[in-house]
């Protein structure tokens, strides 16, 4: 079989991460922070392990300010719900998920905050002065995506931060880390919200985010935490306010095989693998008379994610047959209508494809040969 859906979640996982995994749940396997023996201690030392060693990664100041989460879009919801307020105005763009732009609206039809969508090109190019004009008194943040899980199309975050003064950067990098480099400090990003199952080679039902120093978040759950057990009020320090009940330790265990992974492999050859393998299919998908390929590809600062479709047929038939020959990718919106809209495939939506780090070139021969066949009807 060929795995060609790493945008949703990266397989194969590497060995690391299975390593760190089975090691936690053989040997450690205690609860973090709840009780006082060994494994419990063992297991809180792990989770304390990764949260300096994501910390480090993203170039964060404070470890304590990495909170973990269940996935990308619980920390885009505890950015954007637990930020904004009635009356306030955010800004956002045309290419974002529906983790972002569903909080967002949730916000807007009960708070009544104020929505400014951006609209990118069809080549997902967005013009950064419209940023700048878009801003006004009450705007309190703009969320943005990183890589679209559409378009493949980064956007330029040291630039963005500069026309938008101190207004609160929220960054939906839940395509690009770990394949892609982000700094906190150089990007200007404050808060920086993403999934730990893509590119950081972590298991699902892992996410986080970094806030930084001075901002504020209303927490959405409340309960146990192992801290200050003798209180019925929540914590109000870091990560344990916006952490609470058992976390996904095994999760976490995997995160850092993940790091090990990455660390071992070098970011840099990880992102110039995905690279070589994003030009190699357009390139060659170019070739076909039938293909229409969506987004621009030129230069190499996109994320390995390609839209497509085969003229006359629909995302869903082209799945279809390449799931028969054992291809895997994914059809449809990818929980992004908005993107649809802006790129003209609004409602069937595209054929996505995207290679991983583990792909290989006689995976790309295959698919092109049966996409040929596809094409030709
Ligand atoms: C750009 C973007 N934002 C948010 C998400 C949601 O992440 P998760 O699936 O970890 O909740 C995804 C996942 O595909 C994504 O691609």
């Amino acid at each position: 079989m060929i795995y060609l859906d790493n945008a949703a979640t990266s397989f194969p996982k590497p060995e690391e991460t299975i390593e760190y995994v089975n090691t936690f749940i053989r040997s450690i396997g205690g609860n973090p922070g709840r009780s006082g023996h060994t494994l419990s201690i063992e297991a809180a030392r792990t989770i304390f392990e990764a949260r300096e060693k994501l910390t480090q990664f993203i170039n964060g100041k404070d470890s304590e300010r990495l909170i973990f989460t269940q996935n990308g879009t619980e920390s885009l919801n505890l950015a954007i719900l637990g930020l904004l307020q009635e009356k306030d105005h955010v800004i956002t763009t045309s290419l974002e998920h529906n983790s972002v732009m569903r909080p967002l609206m949730f916000l807007k039809n009960e708070k009544g905050i104020e929505i400014s969508v951006i609209h990118c090109t069809r080549e997902g190019k967005l013009d950064i002065k419209q940023i700048k004009r878009s801003v006004k008194k009450n705007t309190k943040a703009l969320v943005i995506n990183h890589g679209s899980n559409v378009i493949g199309t980064t956007q330029p975050l040291g630039e963005i931060r500069q026309v938008i003064n101190d207004i609160i950067l929220i960054v939906d990098a839940c395509q690009t880390i770990g394949a892609y480099p982000i700094d906190i400090e150089k990007d200007g990003i404050d808060i920086l919200c993403f999934s730990c199952h893509k590119s950081l080679y972590g298991m699902q039902g892992l996410g986080a985010m970094y806030i930084r120093d001075g901002i504020e978040l209303k927490p959405l759950k409340f309960g146990g935490t192992g801290s200050k057990s003798e209180s019925i009020e929540h914590p109000d320090f870091l990560p344990d306010k916006y952490e609470c009940g058992t976390p996904n330790t095994p999760g976490i265990a995997s995160l850092l095989g993940g790091l090990a992974f990455i660390e071992k492999t070098g970011q840099k050859n990880i992102m110039q693998r995905k690279n070589e393998l994003r030009t190699l299919i357009v390139q060659e998908l170019s070739k076909f008379d039938n293909v229409i390929l969506y987004g621009n590809h030129t230069g190499n600062t996109n994320v390995p994610v390609i839209s497509l479709n085969i003229k006359n047929k629909l995302p869903s038939e082209v799945g279809y047959e390449l799931n028969k020959k054992e291809i895997y990718v994914r059809v449809g919106l990818h929980c992004s209508p908005m993107a649809h809209k802006t790129i003209g495939t609004f409602p069937e939506g595209t054929v996505r494809i995207s290679p991983g780090y583990f792909t290989k070139n006689e995976d790309i021969c295959r698919f092109l040969e049966v996409m040929r066949e596809i094409a030709k009807g």
